[in-house]
């Protein structure tokens, strides 16, 4: 049975509209019992693919998520030196790539000021498409999942239409929608060298027949200025991303003196709310955390986000002790493994769940799938 919010992705998906006024009383009150169940049908977002198994942003990572149940995936969209939309979480490719172990490449570490930050490596900016398509992808965090490294350098850097096309692959296998998140990385950095991603993001998704508002697409961004210029643009669901510290980049660059605070009060939250359709907090800023990491009881960000008629995603949901509240990890803390073993993610998900979020970012699709059962 679907609840509420599953009835609602529905009809956005046109799965249900032809037969929607023909619901039998019987059937409107096991739904409306449903939508009145506060855990009903949280759509689960693959964060970087399923990426507790497999080294992120890969097809394996993907594909993986979706036959874990994600309801969509998330890739971040970085561009490469000839303006191929590619999927990396950053643009220093030092840390998720063997890009160290090409001889050809030395010369092109280098440093570089990236939204304020000094950093050290190799950019996807200095290379074509085709350079980056010679490199294959590694575990982000091996100290803490060991077991992923034995998927590295097998897999490659994936496109966005790469990405596409296996959701298209997996839509027809599996009889099901599956939906895409993409997220616009560093605007302001990528403007500053005449490398926007965001017109070709709109022109790939619109040549996959995505441009609808009830099209399974969400558009993520930090930069409220990004998700500004795209609302007047286009007509997919947008998502205001929000850290629980400092301001998005655009801010800093246009020496605006708002804080991201700023956007979870009742103004700015209406403002967002102006441009785009949800928020995407980190999830410290629903469930804060005590001074010795437990989780404390909720703020009031759900509520006053649906008030304004945000939907409301947060992230990261990862299953390992290292990221969860201390109440919530498991064993002997003093232990070797104390930060890679599994803590108890299914009640940190239930949590949020009951909190009335509309979505999580998982990098364990299934685990945030069970908890939702
Ligand atoms: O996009 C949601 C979340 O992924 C934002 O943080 O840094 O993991 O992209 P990040
Ligand atoms: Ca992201």
């Amino acid at each position: 049975m679907f609840g509420g919010r599953k009835l609602a992705a529905l009809f956005s998906f046109g799965i249900l509209s032809s037969f929607a006024l023909q619901v039998e009383p019987s059937q409107a009150e096991d739904a409306l019992a449903e939508r009145l169940d506060p855990k009903s049908n949280v759509l689960v977002i693959a964060h970087r693919g399923a990426s507790g198994y497999r080294p992120e942003h890969t097809l394996a990572a993907y594909e993986l998520a979706i036959d874990l149940g994600a309801d969509f995936i998330e890739p971040d969209i970085v561009p490469s030196k000839d303006g191929a939309l590619i999927a990396r979480h950053e643009n220093n490719i030092s840390g998720t790539t063997d890009v160290a172990e090409h001889q050809e490449f030395t010369t092109r570490k280098c440093k570089k000021v990236i939204d304020g930050s000094i950093e050290e490596g190799w950019f996807t900016e200095d290379f074509t498409l085709a350079e980056l398509k010679t490199l294959k992808a590694k575990e982000r965090m091996p100290q803490i999942r060991q077991h992923n490294t034995i998927y590295d350098n097998r897999y490659e850097i994936p496109t966005l239409q790469e990405i596409l096309d296996l959701v298209r692959k997996k839509e027809k296998q599996l009889n099901r929608k599956i939906g895409i998140y993409p997220e616009v990385k560093h605007p302001t950095y990528f403007a500053s060298l005449s490398l926007s991603t965001e017109a070709k993001l709109l022109d790939t998704l619109q040549k996959n027949g995505y441009t609808d508002r009830n099209d399974p697409v969400f558009i993520q961004c930090f930069e409220p200025s990004t998700l500004q210029k795209l609302r007047s643009k286009t007509k997919l669901k947008l998502i205001q991303l929000i850290d629980e510290s400092g301001q998005p980049y655009d801010w800093t660059a246009t020496k605006d003196k708002r804080s991201s605070a700023s956007m979870l009060t009742a103004e700015g939250l209406k403002e967002i709310a102006g441009y785009a359709d949800g928020i995407g907090p980190n999830k410290n800023l629903i469930f804060p955390r005590a001074e010795n990491g437990s989780i404390k009881a909720p703020s009031e960000l759900v509520r006053a986000a649906h008030k304004a008629g945000l939907q409301v995603h947060p992230w990261t949901f990862r299953n390992e002790n290292n990221f969860l509240p201390a109440n919530l990890r498991s064993g002997d803390q003093k232990a070797a493994d104390a930060l890679t073993n599994y803590g108890d993610a299914i009640k940190e998900y239930e949590l949020f769940y009951n909190a009335g979020v509309d979505g999580v970012f998982s990098e364990s699709p299934d685990t945030a799938a069970e908890a939702r059962k």
